[in-house]
């Protein structure tokens, strides 16, 4: 008899933990892990311990992304400078801050910036974590003292709310940095044509942009020497003879080696097509442009790389070469609905 009871008592605690919609299963929910697919071909990602990527940090740091409340005058977000259509660029040469102010380089694109070692053309950033500190106390970017944002996201109930469902605590500079890392974590980019003719052996290239293929390789042009690999970069820094007296010293800026100045890391190329204008100040609109110079072989800079050689380059070649560079653009990460707000 007394058997039978607690049984009873058992399967009704059982029944009712299961139906009742109780607050520690929600919270849960933000605690499960995004699923991330990783694509054919890449390597394996590294995440920090204290960021492990789940829904609700992917979803926080979706919505702080975009924004401006972020911005010292509400005006922009990080979004106006990483635009998704444009694999997270912005089209301007040198990217708009608060007031319109000018920035002192391109936007670079967010396209798999999980799998980089280091961040900035000058690689002076450690981890993505941190680099979200940067825009903050930029004076031509977000210009918002990060203790002065997270002050703002404490008197706004919303984002107060949030934060407790996903960190268990209120807004901090930590759970900032950690919501809009694991986000772009989130941004892998690996299905492009080129994708699905190399590594999943479908036959989608047609000739012109197989021969532009083999110029990229080509031992006279070298493309892939420096842009190698998944990625497209060797995550080196070059210098490319853009200038003979760079006033951005490049990797110099961190170094403080006058050997690195006028290097700026080998950038991916995927999505290249959508990424205009290109280089670290946006000096060039089209491709057309940028392979005109490395034809060139670039100015006589003492740092210049021994693999910058001229070369000469047919406009039957050059449409080639462009057909190709075509084929890395993503169309389903450039239009993926789940990377905006
Ligand atoms: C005013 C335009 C602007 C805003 C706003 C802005 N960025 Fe950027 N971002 C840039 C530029 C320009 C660079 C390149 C800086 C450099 O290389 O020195 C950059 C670099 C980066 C990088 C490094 C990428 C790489 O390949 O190394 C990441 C990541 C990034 N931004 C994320 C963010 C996040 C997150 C925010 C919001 C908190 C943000 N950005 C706000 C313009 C902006
Ligand atoms: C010595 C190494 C090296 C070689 C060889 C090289 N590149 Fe680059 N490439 C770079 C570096 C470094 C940059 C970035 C320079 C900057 O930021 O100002 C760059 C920039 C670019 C860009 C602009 C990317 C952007 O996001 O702004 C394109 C496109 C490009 N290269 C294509 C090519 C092609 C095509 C070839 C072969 C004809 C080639 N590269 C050969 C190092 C190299």
């Amino acid at each position: 008899m007394k058997l039978l009871t607690h049984i009873g008592l058992g399967i009704g605690v059982i029944l009712l933990s299961s139906c009742e919609p109780d607050e520690k299963e929600l919270t849960s929910e933000n605690d499960l892990p995004f699923p991330i697919e990783i694509p054919a071909g890449f390597p394996a990602m590294e995440v920090p311990n204290d960021n492990p990527i789940t829904r609700g940090r992917v979803a926080l740091g979706k919505e702080l992304f975009f924004d401006p409340i972020l911005s010292k005058d509400r005006s922009i977000s990080c979004g106006s400078c990483h635009q998704p259509e444009f694999s997270f660029t912005d089209q301007e040469a040198l990217s708009l801050g608060v007031e319109d102010r000018i920035g002192e380089r391109n936007s670079p694109q967010l396209a798999n910036v999980a799998f980089k070692p280091l961040f900035f053309k000058d690689g002076g950033i450690p981890t993505l974590e941190l680099q979200v500190l940067a825009p903050f106390d930029n004076h031509l970017e977000l210009d918002l003292n990060v203790v002065d944002a997270v002050n703002r996201l404490m008197n706004d109930a919303y984002y107060t709310k949030r934060f407790q469902e996903v960190f268990d605590e209120n807004p901090s500079a930590f759970g900032l940095t950690r919501a809009i890392a694991a986000y772009e974590r989130t941004l892998i980019s690996g299905n492009s044509r080129f994708d699905r003719y190399f590594y999943q052996n479908e036959d989608v290239l047609n000739d012109a942009e197989l021969r532009g293929l083999e110029l990229f390789r080509s031992d006279e042009l070298k493309c892939n020497s420096c842009h190698s690999g998944v990625f497209f970069t060797n995550f080196q820094y070059e210098n490319v003879g853009l200038e003979l007296n760079y006033v951005d010293s490049g990797r110099a800026r961190i170094t403080l080696d006058p050997a690195d100045a006028g290097k700026f890391e080998v950038p991916t190329l995927r999505n290249i097509a959508v990424t205009q204008p290109y280089m670290f100040d946006g000096r060039f609109e089209t491709l057309e442009e940028v392979i005109d110079f490395f034809a060139s072989g670039g100015l006589e800079h003492p740092n210049k790389s021994e693999l910058m050689q001229p070369f000469s380059i047919s406009e039957e070649e050059k449409a080639d070469l462009i057909a190709f560079l075509e084929t890395l653009t993503d169309e389903s990460f450039l239009n993926d609905p789940s990377h905006r707000p």
